[in-house]
């Protein structure tokens, strides 16, 4: 017997489309195609996949790529740059979803270790006068470094792709002293640790790492206490060749088994239903002020269990790090705005079909 669960709107606020000069990883077409494929109406992408997202022509450059090739809806980050000017953030700040600084190290050459640029960023934001988001790729002390510039602009700040205990530490401390903060954990760091990695080689690697058993635990009672906001898949993928060669390209993809993977902890009872919804739609669209059209939604069926493999996904990467994982809920229909977009099987739109979710709700 099918058990269907409604989402309304399903966003995943951190993936890695391709697209444009990395168009032989994925291209906007096959990447929303996949996040259709496990469930989303709603994509934000990140500003590092060349060419970086950090002048307004780069900006337009990918906006326009967006609306030509999406099918599912989408949002861009812009990335901070060696400058930053409170007059560019203010002019880009309706295009955009939110900025993100990457201060610990990543794919991409978008590195912000110098704290003063870094508070350059927050004050340039503050002045722009906005209330989206800061996403911060912050990894161990640079959590409570960045939470110190928190306190001081009072900017919403997201924290990406959290991953160890001592990273949910600083969060909850941050959370408790009243912090405009969010939490992101991805699938990866609650379904997989480093005693994987021997056996998934580079399919296995991606940043933040893979951590302990310990530190995974952590991440768990968070996301079941309600201290984490949000489950982020990173979507990051690389092709075969690459990650079978002797260079390591960090990243894997995520859209299609992030869902699945939750219904999977639903199952297991390590989250509630409501819990699903929040985490996946609800608190994503919260964060980053993204209204809602009622005809947009996702239709699961929880009773149905299967394989993950390879041969049946979107990504035009072609693999996942979950292959062969069995999983819970099975994605039955995606609608955006009144159009059925993925009927369980097949895209439903041409490209162009997405809208940029600041112009239009989702
Ligand atoms: O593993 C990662 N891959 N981490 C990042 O921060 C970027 C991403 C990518 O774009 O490949
Ligand atoms: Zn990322």
């Amino acid at each position: 017997m099918p058990h269907t669960l409604i989402i309304p709107a399903p966003v995943d606020p951190h993936v890695h489309l391709r697209g444009l000069d990395w168009a032989h990883k994925g291209t906007f077409t096959s990447e929303t195609g996949a996040a259709l494929a496990g469930g989303y109406a709603a994509v934000l992408d990140m500003p590092n996949t060349p060419p970086a997202t950090v002048t307004p022509e780069a900006l337009n450059l990918k906006m326009k790529a967006m609306a030509q090739e999406s099918v599912s809806d989408w949002g861009v980050y812009y990335g901070a740059g060696l400058f930053a000017d409170a007059a560019v953030y203010a002019y880009i700040a309706d295009d955009i979803c939110g900025i993100k600084m990457y201060c610990n190290a990543t794919t991409g050459d978008l590195l912000i270790e110098d704290s003063a640029l870094r508070e350059a960023h927050f004050a340039a934001w503050k002045r722009a006068g906005n209330v989206k988001p800061i996403a911060v790729h912050a990894e161990g002390e640079t959590v409570a470094q960045i939470l110190a510039l928190t306190r001081k602009y009072d900017i919403h700040t997201h924290f990406c792709h959290i991953s160890t205990a001592e990273e949910i530490g600083y969060l909850q401390q941050a959370k408790a002293d009243g912090l405009p903060v969010s939490i992101g954990v991805t699938p990866h760091h609650l379904y997989l640790t480093e005693d994987d990695v021997p056996r998934l080689g580079a399919f296995g690697l991606m940043k933040p790492a893979l951590k302990t058993r310990h530190d995974q635990q952590a991440l768990w009672a968070a996301v079941s206490s309600g201290l984490v906001d949000v489950i982020e898949s990173d979507h990051a993928p690389h092709t075969l060749e690459e990650k079978g060669s002797e260079r390591i390209y960090y990243g894997v993809p995520g859209l299609e088994t992030t869902i699945p993977l939750l219904c999977l902890a639903l199952h297991e009872k390590r989250i509630t239903e409501q819990q699903l919804v929040k985490l996946v739609a609800t608190n994503p669209r919260r964060i980053f002020h993204i209204a809602h059209d009622v005809n947009t939604y996702t239709a699961i069926d929880l009773a149905a269990t299967y394989e993950i493999q390879n041969k049946n996904l979107f990504t035009a990467c072609g693999w996942s790090p979950f292959s062969g994982m069995q999983v819970r809920g099975k994605i039955t229909g995606v609608w955006i705005r009144g159009t059925q977009v993925f009927n369980g099987e097949k895209i439903r739109v041409p490209a162009g079909f997405g809208r940029n979710i600041w112009h239009q709700p989702l």
